[in-house]
């Protein structure tokens, strides 16, 4: 089933999340024909979890400590993202990696955390403008998947991966979909390389200034098996236009 996820950032409080549930609810129909997730910050997950209950829309984190427990101020362990409902955790965004200086290795350990915790990662792999412009797309891109997934290769039916090229992400100029294909196709290929035995639950979501105006021209496509959206998912409104896009 294809993955439609709202990635909120940091974005909205908790007053704004009860809004913003409660507007968005009154769109969803249908909820078993396709995934919708929902990752709102940290602060806004025990009240989104109490309002998603029953309506079929799931939940998920943006971010985790692989550690489930211990001295790591500021941090959040996946057993503490698990009781409060979430099922997905979003691990190595663009933005942790290129902001908050998250490294493969970090990431790779994130990963591992979350599949011995029982929680599905999104990760998230994507080029720079200029390894794009430097031919450097797909060996970015591989080395991205095979260091994150080192060690539980295993493994891979157990995660999904969100390929968002970071020069489309918040720009307003986002990926042909022939692009995205592209690189799905790609993904695909190193995946089927790294796990011979995958039974093919891994799936590519595509990420990087997705809108209801270009939604469909994306998931006209099988090989993107889902949406990453950033800030058109800040509106009730317009993420469900994109989650009902197909
Ligand atoms: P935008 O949709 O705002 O470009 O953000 C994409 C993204 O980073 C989702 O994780």
């Amino acid at each position: 089933m294809r993955l439609i996820a709202a990635n909120w950032k940091m974005h909205k409080t908790v007053s704004e999340t009860q809004d913003y549930i409660k507007r968005f609810l009154k769109f969803v129909e249908h909820p078993e024909s396709r995934e919708i997730l929902l990752c709102p910050p940290f602060t806004s997950l025990y009240v989104a979890g109490q309002l998603l209950e029953g309506s079929g829309v799931k939940l998920g984190a943006q971010n985790c400590h692989y550690e489930k427990q211990g001295a790591f101020t500021g941090e959040v362990s996946i057993p503490m993202l698990k009781e409060l409902g979430c099922e997905y955790v979003i691990v190595g965004h663009s933005e942790r990696r290129h902001i908050f200086g998250e490294s493969d290795e970090l990431i790779n350990k994130k990963v591992v955390a979350c599949l011995e915790e029982g929680i599905r990662p999104i990760l998230c792999v994507g080029e720079k403008l200029e390894d794009r412009e430097a031919g450097m797309t797909f060996k970015v891109v591989e080395a991205q998947v095979r260091l994150a997934l080192s060690g539980v290769e295993e493994h891979t039916d157990s995660i999904d991966i969100a390929y968002e090229p970071v020069w489309a992400i918040g720009t307003g100029v986002p990926a042909t979909p022939e692009d995205a294909v592209a690189v799905h196709r790609f993904i695909k290929e190193v995946l089927k390389d790294i796990n011979p035995k995958a039974r093919g639950k891994t799936r590519i979501l595509y990420g990087g200034s997705v809108k209801p105006h270009n939604a469909p021209e994306f998931m006209k496509h099988s090989e993107i098996e889902g949406l990453l959206v950033g800030g058109a998912s800040l509106d009730p409104e317009a993420f469900a236009q994109i989650v009902y896009s197909f």
